[in-house]
């Protein structure tokens, strides 16, 4: 019988998918797909990876771009903070004397990166024999090992955490630990898990058990924080005004449109209805949901300007592609566009 690694860089060899950061041992590369595949999926992610390596094809040109446009070339991805930290990062490298940090250990003291980011890196690009441990690398090692800790508890953790150096492959870990990666976008996924073609199925106690449903355990979320928010967008001559968030936000330095926020519903809902009776034209509720926010919002659109109107930006929304925005100043536009209202024409470009 084979071992588990010969098993997984067996099926590996036959089944891994050809990508742009596989090709390749520049640690940059590889930094730079790790970091936006923890935003998405690998089929959503490789436009972002092109553009990005695209535009900044090493350390040194992330270090030296304004942040504006980093974040700009990061639009789309969602969870500006990681292009923040990335683009840090890039400025302490080259600081340090360009050399990236060659090390498991090493790259941990870079901002935004931990353990799983580490050690993806170390591993692909320096052949150092650490773990890697994505959501999917957990839920194979929590069926094979049937284990019934709470996925996220620091004890759960710690038993996958030996288990998966012991269990890495010592000469080949980098493609040890993007083997479990394929395994678990193909093949051990969370609710249809095709194991009569996994490589693991004869070790794979949740198999043997029937029980790979209920592997990796999970605890209930916690429940999402209610926000209140009124945006404004201000219309004339084919622009739209937005502010740059200041800090200790959400939002801190992406361009949106002016917004208050309530501490409540009712205080909330109470200001809409007397902008409403002042002859407010307030769009349709809605909703955006963050990972650990529900947004409620209305917008008031207007063609006044507004009152701290020098500190405002126009755009029109051909620019506005090139400026970074979090993704409800695209939902509040649609709206715009959506109501039966003048406001889509007026923004669109192709009308008078
Ligand atoms: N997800 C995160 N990193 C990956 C990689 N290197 N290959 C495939 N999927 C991934």
């Amino acid at each position: 019988m084979l071992s588990y690694q010969e098993s997984i860089l067996t099926w590996y060899d036959k089944n891994k998918r050809d990508l742009p950061w596989r090709n390749t041992a520049f640690p940059y590369f590889i930094w730079i797909s790790e970091v936006i595949l923890q935003q998405t999926r690998v089929e959503q992610g490789l436009p972002f990876y092109h553009r990005f390596v695209q535009r900044f094809p090493n350390v040194q040109s992330l270090a030296a771009a304004d942040e504006n446009e980093v974040l700009a070339v990061w639009k789309g991805l969602g969870y500006y903070s990681r292009a923040r930290k990335l683009h840090h990062a890039a400025k302490l490298i080259v600081e340090n004397g360009s050399s990236f940090p060659n090390s498991f250990k090493t790259l941990l003291e870079l901002p935004g990166i931990g353990p799983y980011t580490a050690g993806a890196i170390a591993s692909i690009a320096y052949n150092e024999a650490v773990p890697a441990l994505d959501g999917n690398a957990f839920r194979i090692m929590t069926r094979v090992f049937n284990i019934s800790e709470p996925v996220s508890s620091s004890k759960a953790q710690k038993i996958i955490d030996s288990l998966a150096k012991e269990w890495i492959s010592k000469s080949r870990p980098g493609d040890f630990n993007q083997a479990l990666m394929d395994l678990g976008s193909s093949i051990c996924v969370p609710r249809q898990p095709i194991c009569p073609s996994c490589p693991l199925n004869e070790g794979c106690e949740a198999f043997s058990l029937g029980n790979f449903h209920d592997r990796p355990v999970k605890t209930p979320k916690k429940p999402q924080k209610n926000r209140f928010l009124l945006f404004e967008v201000h219309l004339s001559k084919k622009k739209m005004a937005l502010t740059k968030v200041s800090e200790g936000n959400i939002w801190k330095n992406l361009y949106l449109f002016p917004f208050r926020e309530f501490t409540n519903e009712e205080d909330w809902l109470s200001e809409v209805k007397s902008l409403k009776k002042e002859g407010g034209e307030i769009l349709e509720r809605g909703v955006h949901i963050l990972s650990h926010q529900k947004l409620h919002f209305f917008t008031l659109v207007s063609t006044s300007t507004p009152s701290d109107s020098s500190r405002m930006k126009w755009v029109s929304e051909e620019e506005l592609q090139g400026v970074a925005t979090p993704a409800i100043v695209a939902k509040i536009l649609q709206q715009c566009k959506n109501q039966s209202s003048p406001y889509g024409l007026m923004l669109s470009l192709h009308h008078d």
